[in-house]
């Protein structure tokens, strides 16, 4: 898992915006606990959905008839929500989200696979037939391409009424899909 460098104001306002979900449900009559569906639901869809083929560029790597057409039969809520914006490879598994390295040899070779290790001074790859080779990183030139990170880097584009919004939308996604 790779570690988000969240700006703290864009923490704070993701931290806000679920306390005051709970502070609203915490003023609903019968003492409920847990965020309650409903209290989510305050966006605009048609807007969520233009901001998700637009703006917030989700169509990129979602599709609301593929990997997302069934997230709202799947995750509800805070869930969804913190799914959202903190997406891990849970469930998926991490197959489903392979994070891709490129390496440029000094030869000009250049080897593309998942990135298997990687510190200050070393990278390693493994590639689709398994094999695996590693490099100092003071030797080779490469990139890394995590779409968790892209993910990550979406989270200060949203202001709270995107983020409602774009939920909403997410919400009416519940085509059940045949597995
Ligand atoms: C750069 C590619 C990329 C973009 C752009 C992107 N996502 Fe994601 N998203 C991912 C990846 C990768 C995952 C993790 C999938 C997994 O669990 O393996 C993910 C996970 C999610 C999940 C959880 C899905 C699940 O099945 O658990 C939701 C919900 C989600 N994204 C919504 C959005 C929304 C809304 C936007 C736009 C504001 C967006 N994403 C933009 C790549 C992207």
């Amino acid at each position: 898992m790779p570690p988000f460098n969240l700006a703290e104001a864009d923490l704070a306002a993701v931290v806000a915006f679920m306390h005051d979900q709970k502070a609203k449900s915490d003023l609903q009559q019968g003492g409920r606990r847990a965020v309650d569906i409903s209290d989510l639901q305050t966006g605009d869809a048609n807007a969520g959905q233009a901001f998700f083929n637009g703006a917030g560029g989700c169509a990129r790597c979602h599709s609301p008839s593929a990997d997302l057409a069934d997230v709202a039969v799947r995750l509800k809520g805070l869930e969804l929500l913190q799914r959202m914006l903190y997406p891990n490879n849970r469930g998926g598994g991490a197959a489903s989200t392979p994070i891709k390295a490129v390496v440029t040899l000094p030869s000009g070779e250049t080897l593309t696979g998942r990135l298997a290790y990687r510190d200050e001074f070393t990278i390693a790859v493994k590639n689709a037939d398994g094999w695996y080779r590693s490099w100092r990183t003071s030797d080779v030139k490469f990139t890394i391409d995590d779409p968790l990170e892209a993910h990550a880097a979406l989270l200060p584009k949203y202001t709270d009424t995107d983020m409602h919004n774009v939920l909403a939308y997410l919400q009416t996604l519940r085509q059940e899909v045949k597995k």
